[in-house]
Protein backbone atom coordinates (compact mmCIF):
# COMPACT_ATOMS: atom_id res chain seq x y z
CA UNK A 1 0.00 0.00 0.00
CA UNK A 2 3.28 2.24 -0.09
CA UNK A 3 2.49 3.95 -3.44
CA UNK A 4 1.34 7.43 -4.23
CA UNK A 5 -1.69 8.11 -6.56
CA UNK A 6 -0.82 11.56 -8.16
CA UNK A 7 -4.14 14.11 -9.18
CA UNK A 8 -4.33 17.52 -10.82
CA UNK A 9 -6.33 19.30 -13.08
CA UNK A 10 -6.24 22.07 -15.07
CA UNK A 11 -9.47 23.39 -17.02
CA UNK A 12 -10.00 23.49 -20.39
CA UNK A 13 -9.96 27.12 -21.24
CA UNK A 14 -7.61 28.25 -23.83
CA UNK A 15 -3.99 27.52 -24.90
CA UNK A 16 -2.05 27.02 -21.50
CA UNK A 17 0.61 29.89 -20.73
CA UNK A 18 4.15 30.10 -19.37
CA UNK A 19 2.24 30.62 -16.10
CA UNK A 20 0.28 27.46 -16.35
CA UNK A 21 2.71 25.65 -17.39
CA UNK A 22 5.89 26.78 -15.12
CA UNK A 23 3.22 26.89 -11.92
CA UNK A 24 1.61 23.26 -12.71
CA UNK A 25 2.22 21.62 -16.09
CA UNK A 26 5.83 21.14 -15.88
CA UNK A 27 5.69 19.74 -12.25
CA UNK A 28 3.28 17.28 -13.76
CA UNK A 29 5.58 16.08 -16.09
CA UNK A 30 8.17 16.10 -13.75
CA UNK A 31 6.12 14.26 -10.92
CA UNK A 32 5.66 11.70 -13.59
CA UNK A 33 9.33 11.25 -14.30
CA UNK A 34 10.09 10.54 -10.85
CA UNK A 35 7.69 7.99 -10.67
CA UNK A 36 8.02 4.57 -9.95
CA UNK A 37 6.06 1.58 -11.61
CA UNK A 38 3.86 1.39 -8.17
CA UNK A 39 2.10 4.69 -8.08
CA UNK A 40 -0.53 6.06 -10.46
CA UNK A 41 -0.72 9.81 -11.72
CA UNK A 42 -4.09 10.64 -13.03
CA UNK A 43 -4.40 14.32 -14.34
CA UNK A 44 -7.97 15.72 -15.69
CA UNK A 45 -9.19 17.93 -17.96
CA UNK A 46 -11.82 19.37 -15.79
CA UNK A 47 -14.62 20.94 -18.27
CA UNK A 48 -17.33 20.49 -15.88
CA UNK A 49 -15.47 22.88 -13.69
CA UNK A 50 -14.66 25.31 -16.94
CA UNK A 51 -18.56 25.97 -17.18
CA UNK A 52 -19.41 27.28 -14.18
CA UNK A 53 -18.33 30.20 -16.21
CA UNK A 54 -20.08 30.49 -19.87
CA UNK A 55 -18.74 28.61 -22.23
CA UNK A 56 -19.56 28.48 -26.20
CA UNK A 57 -20.42 24.74 -26.48
CA UNK A 58 -18.19 24.28 -29.74
CA UNK A 59 -15.46 26.06 -27.96
CA UNK A 60 -15.50 24.13 -25.28
CA UNK A 61 -15.53 21.45 -26.94
CA UNK A 62 -12.41 22.15 -28.98
CA UNK A 63 -10.84 23.31 -26.01
CA UNK A 64 -11.09 19.94 -24.38
CA UNK A 65 -9.03 18.42 -27.27
CA UNK A 66 -6.39 21.57 -27.70
CA UNK A 67 -5.85 21.16 -24.24
CA UNK A 68 -5.23 17.33 -24.36
CA UNK A 69 -2.70 17.92 -26.73
CA UNK A 70 -0.88 20.43 -24.91
CA UNK A 71 -0.65 17.87 -21.80
CA UNK A 72 0.69 15.45 -24.32
CA UNK A 73 3.14 17.83 -26.57
CA UNK A 74 4.55 18.85 -22.83
CA UNK A 75 5.78 15.39 -22.17
CA UNK A 76 3.27 13.57 -20.51
CA UNK A 77 2.92 10.07 -21.79
CA UNK A 78 -0.20 8.41 -21.92
CA UNK A 79 1.00 4.92 -20.75
CA UNK A 80 2.28 6.28 -17.84
CA UNK A 81 -0.16 9.39 -16.53
CA UNK A 82 -3.89 8.73 -16.81
CA UNK A 83 -5.30 11.86 -19.10
CA UNK A 84 -8.89 12.00 -19.35
CA UNK A 85 -11.75 14.96 -19.42
CA UNK A 86 -13.57 14.93 -16.11
CA UNK A 87 -17.28 14.28 -17.66
CA UNK A 88 -15.85 11.07 -18.96
CA UNK A 89 -16.43 9.58 -15.36
CA UNK A 90 -19.67 9.93 -14.25
CA UNK A 91 -18.18 8.92 -10.47
CA UNK A 92 -16.64 12.68 -10.30
CA UNK A 93 -20.16 13.81 -9.94
CA UNK A 94 -21.74 11.35 -7.58
CA UNK A 95 -19.40 11.76 -5.37
CA UNK A 96 -20.07 15.01 -5.41
CA UNK A 97 -23.32 14.83 -4.34
CA UNK A 98 -22.88 12.33 -1.41
CA UNK A 99 -20.79 14.90 -0.34
CA UNK A 100 -22.52 17.83 -0.42
CA UNK A 101 -24.92 15.57 1.86
CA UNK A 102 -21.97 15.99 4.53
CA UNK A 103 -20.06 19.21 3.42
CA UNK A 104 -20.72 22.48 5.83
CA UNK A 105 -22.50 25.60 3.89
CA UNK A 106 -20.68 27.82 6.45
CA UNK A 107 -17.46 26.60 5.30
CA UNK A 108 -18.28 27.02 1.77
CA UNK A 109 -19.37 30.30 1.62
CA UNK A 110 -16.48 31.60 3.83
CA UNK A 111 -14.00 30.59 0.87
CA UNK A 112 -12.72 33.28 -1.61
CA UNK A 113 -12.59 32.14 -5.25
CA UNK A 114 -16.06 32.60 -6.28
CA UNK A 115 -16.27 35.99 -4.23
CA UNK A 116 -13.05 36.58 -6.68
CA UNK A 117 -15.33 35.75 -10.01
CA UNK A 118 -18.50 37.10 -8.72
CA UNK A 119 -17.50 40.39 -6.98
CA UNK A 120 -14.45 41.25 -9.33
CA UNK A 121 -13.47 44.82 -7.14
CA UNK A 122 -15.91 44.77 -4.38
CA UNK A 123 -14.35 44.47 -1.65
CA UNK A 124 -17.12 43.96 0.78
CA UNK A 125 -17.83 40.49 -0.71
CA UNK A 126 -21.24 39.92 1.46
CA UNK A 127 -23.19 37.84 0.06
CA UNK A 128 -26.57 39.37 0.25
CA UNK A 129 -29.88 39.20 -1.83
CA UNK A 130 -28.67 40.67 -4.76
CA UNK A 131 -25.11 39.06 -4.87
CA UNK A 132 -27.06 35.67 -4.59
CA UNK A 133 -29.00 35.95 -7.02
CA UNK A 134 -26.30 36.45 -9.58
CA UNK A 135 -24.01 33.93 -7.70
CA UNK A 136 -24.98 30.28 -9.31
CA UNK A 137 -24.75 27.32 -7.08
CA UNK A 138 -22.27 25.59 -9.60
CA UNK A 139 -19.54 28.33 -8.95
CA UNK A 140 -20.51 28.22 -5.33
CA UNK A 141 -20.48 24.38 -5.04
CA UNK A 142 -17.06 24.35 -7.27
CA UNK A 143 -14.65 22.89 -3.98
CA UNK A 144 -17.42 20.06 -3.51
CA UNK A 145 -17.50 18.76 -6.97
CA UNK A 146 -13.04 20.00 -6.26
CA UNK A 147 -13.02 17.75 -3.42
CA UNK A 148 -14.71 15.03 -5.28
CA UNK A 149 -12.29 14.59 -8.08
CA UNK A 150 -9.12 13.99 -5.56
CA UNK A 151 -11.45 12.17 -3.05
CA UNK A 152 -12.72 9.51 -6.10
CA UNK A 153 -9.36 8.36 -6.92
CA UNK A 154 -8.03 8.14 -3.98
CA UNK A 155 -5.49 10.54 -4.28
CA UNK A 156 -2.47 10.45 -1.75
CA UNK A 157 -0.82 13.92 -3.56
CA UNK A 158 -1.98 16.97 -5.06
CA UNK A 159 0.37 19.28 -6.67
CA UNK A 160 -1.30 22.86 -6.72
CA UNK A 161 -0.78 26.63 -7.11
CA UNK A 162 -0.69 28.13 -4.33
CA UNK A 163 -4.26 30.00 -4.84
CA UNK A 164 -5.47 26.00 -4.81
CA UNK A 165 -4.38 25.56 -1.21
CA UNK A 166 -7.44 26.73 0.33
CA UNK A 167 -10.06 24.27 -1.81
CA UNK A 168 -7.05 21.46 -0.52
CA UNK A 169 -8.17 22.44 2.73
CA UNK A 170 -11.63 21.90 2.12
CA UNK A 171 -11.45 18.46 0.17
CA UNK A 172 -9.17 17.06 3.81
CA UNK A 173 -12.31 18.65 5.75
CA UNK A 174 -14.76 17.13 3.48
CA UNK A 175 -13.01 13.95 4.34
CA UNK A 176 -13.25 14.25 8.14
CA UNK A 177 -16.98 15.14 7.38
CA UNK A 178 -17.45 12.01 5.51
CA UNK A 179 -15.71 9.63 7.20
CA UNK A 180 -17.12 10.88 10.59
CA UNK A 181 -20.49 10.76 9.54
CA UNK A 182 -20.07 6.69 8.26
CA UNK A 183 -17.53 5.89 11.23
CA UNK A 184 -15.17 4.69 8.71
CA UNK A 185 -11.71 5.32 7.72
CA UNK A 186 -12.96 5.10 4.22
CA UNK A 187 -11.78 8.84 2.30
CA UNK A 188 -8.43 9.17 1.85
CA UNK A 189 -7.31 12.69 3.26
CA UNK A 190 -4.06 14.36 0.34
CA UNK A 191 -1.56 16.04 0.81
CA UNK A 192 -0.71 19.12 -1.16
CA UNK A 193 2.40 19.42 -2.83
CA UNK A 194 2.88 22.79 -3.85
CA UNK A 195 4.64 24.12 -6.96
CA UNK A 196 8.51 25.38 -5.88
CA UNK A 197 8.43 27.92 -8.80
CA UNK A 198 7.10 31.03 -7.92
CA UNK A 199 4.23 32.67 -9.86
CA UNK A 200 5.03 34.15 -13.04
CA UNK A 201 3.72 37.79 -13.84
CA UNK A 202 2.45 39.52 -16.40
CA UNK A 203 4.86 41.09 -19.29
CA UNK A 204 2.77 44.31 -19.24
CA UNK A 205 1.73 44.53 -15.27
CA UNK A 206 3.88 42.76 -13.01
CA UNK A 207 1.89 43.35 -10.15
CA UNK A 208 -0.40 40.79 -11.53
CA UNK A 209 -0.13 37.34 -12.80
CA UNK A 210 0.40 35.83 -15.99
CA UNK A 211 -3.25 35.35 -16.24
CA UNK A 212 -5.71 33.89 -19.79
CA UNK A 213 -7.81 36.50 -18.68
CA UNK A 214 -6.02 39.77 -19.35
CA UNK A 215 -7.31 40.95 -22.32
CA UNK A 216 -3.46 42.09 -22.76
CA UNK A 217 -2.02 39.28 -24.93
CA UNK A 218 1.54 40.98 -25.03
CA UNK A 219 1.25 40.75 -21.49
CA UNK A 220 1.78 36.66 -21.80
CA UNK A 221 3.39 33.92 -23.44
CA UNK A 222 1.98 30.92 -24.53
CA UNK A 223 2.99 27.32 -25.07
CA UNK A 224 2.55 27.34 -28.57
CA UNK A 225 4.60 30.67 -29.03
CA UNK A 226 6.86 30.92 -32.15
CA UNK A 227 10.55 32.06 -30.59
CA UNK A 228 9.75 35.55 -32.57
CA UNK A 229 6.78 36.35 -30.44
CA UNK A 230 8.62 34.64 -27.06
CA UNK A 231 11.62 37.52 -27.81
CA UNK A 232 8.68 40.01 -29.04
CA UNK A 233 7.00 39.65 -25.55
CA UNK A 234 10.43 39.56 -23.50
CA UNK A 235 12.18 42.30 -25.32
CA UNK A 236 8.71 44.51 -24.66
CA UNK A 237 8.32 43.47 -21.08
CA UNK A 238 7.96 46.28 -18.81
CA UNK A 239 10.53 47.13 -15.76
CA UNK A 240 11.70 50.76 -14.54
CA UNK A 241 14.07 52.93 -15.33
CA UNK A 242 17.22 51.87 -13.47
CA UNK A 243 19.28 49.92 -15.97
CA UNK A 244 21.25 47.66 -13.74
CA UNK A 245 20.21 43.96 -13.28
CA UNK A 246 19.52 43.44 -9.24
CA UNK A 247 16.93 40.83 -8.14
CA UNK A 248 14.77 43.30 -5.59
CA UNK A 249 11.36 41.80 -5.77
CA UNK A 250 9.65 44.49 -3.89
CA UNK A 251 11.10 47.52 -5.35
CA UNK A 252 11.64 45.83 -9.04
CA UNK A 253 8.83 43.45 -9.91
CA UNK A 254 9.45 43.42 -13.68
CA UNK A 255 13.19 42.94 -13.46
CA UNK A 256 12.26 40.42 -11.10
CA UNK A 257 10.13 38.79 -12.74
CA UNK A 258 12.36 38.27 -15.88
CA UNK A 259 15.13 36.85 -13.45
CA UNK A 260 12.46 34.38 -11.94
CA UNK A 261 11.88 33.23 -15.31
CA UNK A 262 15.42 32.71 -16.16
CA UNK A 263 16.15 30.76 -13.71
CA UNK A 264 12.94 28.66 -13.70
CA UNK A 265 13.60 27.77 -17.57
CA UNK A 266 17.55 27.53 -17.20
CA UNK A 267 18.30 24.11 -17.80
CA UNK A 268 20.61 23.68 -14.49
CA UNK A 269 19.15 24.46 -11.19
CA UNK A 270 19.63 28.14 -9.94
CA UNK A 271 17.84 31.24 -8.55
CA UNK A 272 16.93 34.50 -9.62
CA UNK A 273 19.52 36.10 -7.59
CA UNK A 274 22.46 34.19 -8.84
CA UNK A 275 21.34 34.61 -12.31
CA UNK A 276 21.77 38.64 -11.30
CA UNK A 277 24.38 37.92 -10.07
CA UNK A 278 26.19 36.34 -13.12
CA UNK A 279 24.24 39.22 -15.23
CA UNK A 280 26.21 41.90 -13.09
CA UNK A 281 27.60 44.85 -14.93
CA UNK A 282 25.07 44.11 -17.80
CA UNK A 283 22.01 46.41 -18.49
CA UNK A 284 18.10 44.78 -18.62
CA UNK A 285 18.53 44.08 -22.47
CA UNK A 286 21.41 41.85 -21.56
CA UNK A 287 19.21 40.19 -18.93
CA UNK A 288 15.72 40.32 -21.67
CA UNK A 289 18.36 38.52 -23.91
CA UNK A 290 19.24 36.11 -21.42
CA UNK A 291 15.40 35.38 -20.82
CA UNK A 292 14.62 35.25 -24.07
CA UNK A 293 16.94 32.54 -24.78
CA UNK A 294 16.23 30.67 -21.53
CA UNK A 295 12.30 30.38 -22.15
CA UNK A 296 12.52 29.68 -25.94
CA UNK A 297 14.93 26.84 -25.03
CA UNK A 298 12.61 25.55 -22.59
CA UNK A 299 9.81 25.34 -24.81
CA UNK A 300 11.29 24.12 -28.44
CA UNK A 301 9.73 21.32 -29.49
CA UNK A 302 5.99 21.85 -27.83
CA UNK A 303 4.63 23.71 -30.67
CA UNK A 304 5.42 21.49 -32.98
CA UNK A 305 4.49 18.38 -31.36
CA UNK A 306 1.11 20.12 -30.23
CA UNK A 307 -0.01 21.34 -33.82
CA UNK A 308 1.27 17.45 -35.06
CA UNK A 309 -0.67 15.95 -32.29
CA UNK A 310 -4.11 17.66 -33.42
CA UNK A 311 -3.65 16.74 -36.79
CA UNK A 312 -2.59 13.19 -36.06
CA UNK A 313 -4.37 10.01 -37.78
CA UNK A 314 -6.79 12.76 -38.76
CA UNK A 315 -7.73 13.43 -34.73
CA UNK A 316 -8.05 9.83 -34.55
CA UNK A 317 -5.15 9.36 -32.12
CA UNK A 318 -6.45 11.80 -30.02
CA UNK A 319 -10.10 10.40 -29.75
CA UNK A 320 -8.10 6.66 -29.09
CA UNK A 321 -6.19 8.49 -26.17
CA UNK A 322 -9.58 9.81 -24.63
CA UNK A 323 -10.81 6.41 -24.28
CA UNK A 324 -8.48 5.04 -23.21
CA UNK A 325 -7.82 7.97 -20.00
CA UNK A 326 -11.55 7.43 -19.53
CA UNK A 327 -11.49 3.96 -19.24
CA UNK A 328 -8.82 3.48 -16.54
CA UNK A 329 -10.36 6.60 -14.29
CA UNK A 330 -13.58 4.84 -14.41
CA UNK A 331 -12.55 2.02 -13.27
CA UNK A 332 -10.28 3.57 -10.35
CA UNK A 333 -12.72 5.54 -9.29
CA UNK A 334 -15.48 2.62 -9.43
CA UNK A 335 -13.85 1.12 -7.00
CA UNK A 336 -14.09 3.83 -4.50
CA UNK A 337 -18.01 4.21 -5.17
CA UNK A 338 -18.49 0.58 -4.62
CA UNK A 339 -17.21 1.34 -0.78
CA UNK A 340 -18.98 4.68 -0.62
CA UNK A 341 -22.29 3.04 -2.07
CA UNK A 342 -21.66 0.69 0.27
CA UNK A 343 -21.51 1.99 3.78
CA UNK A 344 -23.93 5.00 2.70
CA UNK A 345 -26.85 3.07 2.08
CA UNK A 346 -27.21 3.00 -1.57
P1 LIG B 1 -5.52 31.37 -15.33
O1 LIG B 1 -5.23 32.13 -14.05
O2 LIG B 1 -4.68 31.85 -16.47
O3 LIG B 1 -6.99 31.34 -15.63
P2 LIG B 1 -5.85 28.73 -14.25
O4 LIG B 1 -6.54 29.33 -13.09
O5 LIG B 1 -6.64 27.89 -15.20
O6 LIG B 1 -5.07 29.87 -15.06
O7 LIG B 1 -4.64 27.89 -13.69
C1 LIG B 1 -4.26 26.60 -14.09
C2 LIG B 1 -3.03 26.22 -13.30
O8 LIG B 1 -1.94 27.10 -13.62
C3 LIG B 1 -3.21 26.33 -11.78
O9 LIG B 1 -2.53 25.26 -11.15
C4 LIG B 1 -2.56 27.64 -11.43
O10 LIG B 1 -2.05 27.65 -10.11
C5 LIG B 1 -1.45 27.74 -12.45
N1 LIG B 1 -1.17 29.14 -12.79
C6 LIG B 1 -2.02 30.00 -13.41
N2 LIG B 1 -1.46 31.20 -13.61
C7 LIG B 1 -0.20 31.12 -13.09
C8 LIG B 1 0.90 32.03 -13.00
N3 LIG B 1 0.82 33.26 -13.48
N4 LIG B 1 2.04 31.61 -12.40
C9 LIG B 1 2.15 30.35 -11.92
N5 LIG B 1 1.16 29.43 -11.99
C10 LIG B 1 -0.01 29.80 -12.56
NA1 LIG C 1 -6.99 31.18 -11.91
Amino acid sequence: DDYAVVFSGIQPTGTPHLGNYLGAMRQWRRLQDMAGDEDKLLFSIVDLHAITMPQDAEALRSRRREMLAALLAIGLDPKRSTLFYQSSVMQHTELMWILSCTASMGYLGRMTQYKSKLLAGNKAGDLDEAVSSRLKLGLFSYPVLQAADILVHRATHVPVGDDQKQHLEFARECVTNFNHTYDQELLVSPQTITAPSSRVMSLRDPSQKMSKSSPNVRSRILITSTPNEIRQRIMSAVTDNTNAVTYEPNDRPGVANLLELTAQCSPNPTTPADVADLLMGGTLGDLKNACAEAVTAELRGIRDRYTELLERQGGKYLVDIEAAGAEVARRNAEETMRLVRDVVGL
